[in-house]
């Protein structure tokens, strides 16, 4: 039984760290007003969070509340997060996961207010750091059946959901680490959003996505694209990974940008390729392009004999 002298309740350390990470978020514009939400686990039942309707920007240690596993507070002189069930669902699913940050990133929302999957293959840092990055449906928030729209998503190597019209959570081992993931999605959302304006985006070929993953790979990071390399449907760049998180919508479709391109492992995987050798590229254009050239012009040339 904990009592709310628990040295892990009184840790300044991370209060402090819950803190900063308040003040980053809401200095960037992440959360406005009393918005969003912080939590860092520190025991197997005890987890640390910022408290409801307070301003992150101006939090000090003391501000900070302490929850069981169920969302009971423990500790705390103000009253917890009302979103406590998010974070815990996403910390029950998956141990690995010690902080978590909710918040409003105007870029990322915009995103999930348009319902426009985030298209991916289009810069290697958001592939290596992030990975695919899949939009819950819409629930009330604070409620449990909001915490549960994240389940279907907890996949390993996903690392931050978009909510739809709401915003987005980030998790990860560490606090830090966690807030990265929001900064480098929210960044990520407004360059898509400048390139747009500009008039095109252009998506990586297979080869150059098949080595960045390979690369993730090396670097120990983990991504559910990994187990979809050597698959017949491998489509890496189309975040369709995570369809059956969808049950009583359609999940989102592309509008505003281009689907990316289609990938050809089943082909490749046929015919014995390796990833490296199986580049999906001559001269520039991938396999699938090629194949279906060649078989265009035959056809054509079977039809038009002259
Ligand atoms: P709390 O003030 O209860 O943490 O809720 C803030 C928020 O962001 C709601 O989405």
């Amino acid at each position: 039984m904990v009592n709310q002298w628990d040295p892990a309740i009184q840790n300044r350390e991370v209060r402090e760290l819950i803190c900063e990470i308040g003040r980053r978020l809401y200095n960037r514009g992440f959360a406005a007003a009393n918005d969003g939400n912080i939590s860092v686990r520190v025991t197997d039942d005890i987890v640390l969070c910022t408290p409801t309707l307070i301003c992150k920007g101006f939090m000090k240690p003391d501000d900070i509340c302490a929850v069981d596993m169920d969302g009971n507070q423990i500790a705390g002189k103000r009253k917890r997060t009302s979103e406590i069930l998010l974070h815990l669902t996403i910390m029950k699913n998956r141990p690995d996961v010690k902080a978590v940050v909710h918040c409003h990133p105007p870029h990322v929302t915009a995103f999930s207010v348009a319902g426009e999957p985030i298209p991916q293959c289009v810069l290697p840092e958001v592939e290596i750091f992030m990975g695919q990055i899949p939009m819950a449906p819409y629930a009330t928030p604070g409620s449990k059946e909001f915490a549960e729209t994240v389940l279907p998503f907890l996949k390993k190597g996903v690392n931050t959901i978009i909510l739809k019209n709401h915003g987005t959570v980030s998790f990860d081992k560490g606090l830090e680490e966690a807030y990265w993931k929001t900064e480098i999605l929210d960044a990520y959302c407004r360059i898509l959003m400048l390139a747009h304006q500009l008039g095109k985006v252009d998506y990586f070929n297979e080869n150059q996505i098949r080595e960045l993953l390979d690369l993730k790979k090396r670097l120990g990071l983990d991504d559910p694209r990994f187990e979809a390399l050597n698959a017949e449907n491998c489509d890496l760049c189309s975040n369709s990974l995570f369809r059956e998180g969808y049950k009583e919508e359609p999940p989102p479709e592309p509008r505003a940008f281009p689907k990316p391109p289609a990938m050809s492992c089943k082909l490749l995987n046929q015919s014995g390729s390796t990833a490296q050798s199986s580049a999906g590229s001559a001269d520039g254009l991938d396999l699938d392009t090629l194949v279906k050239a060649i078989t265009d012009q035959v056809m054509q040339a079977l039809q038009n004999p002259s």
